[in-house]
């Protein structure tokens, strides 16, 4: 098997795997994943992960805390953050179509370590993600069943706030209800995919426009609330940017539109998820920057029409936590179209926590497929040709996260874990267009590297804008990843023993 890496460089942590074998490696029948999806299929499938949690459930929090009717602009900052990004991951996806996102641009681009360190982060983001709306999607559930006189014992309905105690029984069938069907194939996901999509599109139409017929123009008044200081807790939950600077902690005001960006970017993660099915991609070369931009740019339409109406159905200091969109509809004397909205939420979060769960196993079988975990993992099955193993693994564990978890300061672990990857991309498409001009790009990222740049600097500030304890359970998590890739990862490596043949499930 020959190699375009100089052989002086294969044993360092910034070795890169050549475009070519990441290509290469995804022929190998055993290690491939079926080609069946179109630019339609991933806009779909975008959208499908995109609107969920963030949207059903963030909004009311963030309006309420941070940013009141002003959340509107909280989403257009986060929107054009990833919209940078979208561009990066657009060329990055469009040039290496094969699995697993941001882990295996930056392997052709920045090296083993970085690749290592990115794969590490997706893992965080999609695993804790998928868990984060799982729980979401059982308190709605739960909600659901209350309106109809069914209620699950306090112990089986997720963390208590008071004892802290607590299993999430939904939250954690659901993980494992979606394993199965993942483990069982692609295609099925798609087409369930494609239906629930439909349902949650057409509940998120109903709010803004049933909605804006019962806006109250002085919920508006004001549009940004003037800062108020915030009480109470350690600095360490506030924003890190306050705390390096020395500010006062405030809520609301301008500031508090960039807390809220940063905790309602987690609206908008998933875009990144269709990246991770280009391996699966008919053309990849013309549909991954259609699916990827095309979804982001509808969400984040939907997202400003929501957050616009429902701040004026109902003042935003009375906004709920749980089920703010439901809610503006019963406090507004509607509850037939609260319960439609929570019955389509239900609906909707389903093919959220799926995908999410699909990225989290596709990044997994990649970083597998290359050594740097057990190869055995990477065996796709004989029949449904699916990663089996690693999608059993996982979903396992993230069921039992999803029955234990508290979803806040998870969300914003998420997030950070997230902004971390676009950083990393946004490096990447500068670092590729120097060290390989040659290759062909279906799609060009435009003004390199000044956007790139821009969305270096972007997703930055969001991720300066998280609270303080948020930064230190992430760098705990990189510094394990850190230590599992040196005594692990960096000895079985397939590219440090790239002239051997390819070795099956056995580590190289
Ligand atoms: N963007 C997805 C959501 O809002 C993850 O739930």
């Amino acid at each position: 098997m020959s190699t375009q890496s100089d052989p002086a460089d294969r044993a360092g942590a910034f070795r890169t795997k050549s475009i070519e074998q990441s290509i290469r490696d995804t022929e190998e029948p055993e290690h491939a994943l079926r080609k069946s999806l179109s630019g339609l299929d991933l806009t779909v499938f975008g959208v499908g992960v995109i609107i969920g949690t963030g949207i059903f459930v963030l909004t009311g929090a963030v309006a309420k805390e941070n940013a009141g009717p002003a959340t509107a602009i909280a989403f257009v900052v986060a929107g054009v953050v990833c919209g940078l990004a979208a561009l990066c991951y657009a060329e990055f996806a469009s040039t290496v179509p094969v699995a697993g996102s941001a882990y295996t641009f930056s392997y052709a681009s920045l090296g083993e370590l970085p690749a290592w360190i990115i794969g590490w982060d997706l893992v965080l983001e999609f695993a804790l993600g998928t868990a984060v709306v799982a729980v979401g999607w059982s308190g709605y559930l739960r909600s659901l069943m209350d309106n109809i006189g069914w209620h699950l014992p306090a112990a089986l309905s997720g963390t208590n706030d008071v004892t802290g105690f607590g299993f999430d029984l939904l939250a954690f069938l659901l993980v494992l209800a979606l394993t199965c069907i993942l483990v069982l194939g692609m295609k099925l996901s798609a087409r369930v995919t494609s239906i629930v999509v439909i349902i949650k599109v057409a509940v998120v139409l109903v709010v803004i426009v049933a909605g804006s017929f019962f806006i109250t123009a002085s919920n508006y008044n004001p549009f940004i609330p003037p800062p108020v200081r915030s009480e109470g807790g350690s600095g360490i939950q506030e924003p890190l940017v306050q705390m390096m600077f020395g500010y006062a902690p405030t809520n609301f005001g301008v500031m508090g539109i960039f807390t809220a960006a940063s905790v309602v970017f987690f609206a908008f993660i998933g875009f990144d998820v269709v990246a991770t099915a280009a391996e699966e991609t008919k053309l990849p070369q013309r549909d991954m920057p259609r699916g990827i931009l095309g979804s982001l740019f509808i969400c984040t339409a939907l997202y400003v029409a929501v957050s616009i109406v429902v701040t004026g159905m109902q003042n935003y200091r009375d906004l709920s936590i749980d089920a703010p969109l439901a809610d503006a509809f019963k406090a507004t004397g509607h509850p037939w179209y609260a319960g439609f909205i929570s019955f389509g939420a239900v609906i909707g979060l389903t093919t959220v926590c799926m995908i999410l769960l699909l990225g989290q196993t596709r990044v997994f079988f990649a970083m597998s497929r290359d050594g740097l975990l057990p190869r055995f993992f990477s065996r796709t099955h004989p029949r449904f040709r699916t990663p089996y193993r690693a999608t059993i693994l996982l979903g396992c564990v993230i069921a039992v996260i999803a029955g234990l978890t508290n979803i806040q300061e998870l969300a914003a672990l998420v997030n950070i874990g997230t902004l971390f990857a676009f950083v990393l991309v946004a490096i990447g498409v500068i670092v590729l267009r120097r060290t390989r001009p040659d290759l062909p790009r279906a799609f060009r990222t435009p003004l390199v590297p000044w956007l790139p740049i821009a969305s270096v600097a972007a997703s930055l500030w969001l991720m300066l804008n998280l609270p303080t304890e948020t930064w230190v359970r992430f760098g705990i998590w990189m510094l394990l990843g850190v230590a599992v890739y040196y005594l692990y990862s960096r000895k079985h490596s397939r590219i440090r023993h790239t002239d051997a043949p390819p070795t099956g499930d056995r580590p190289s």
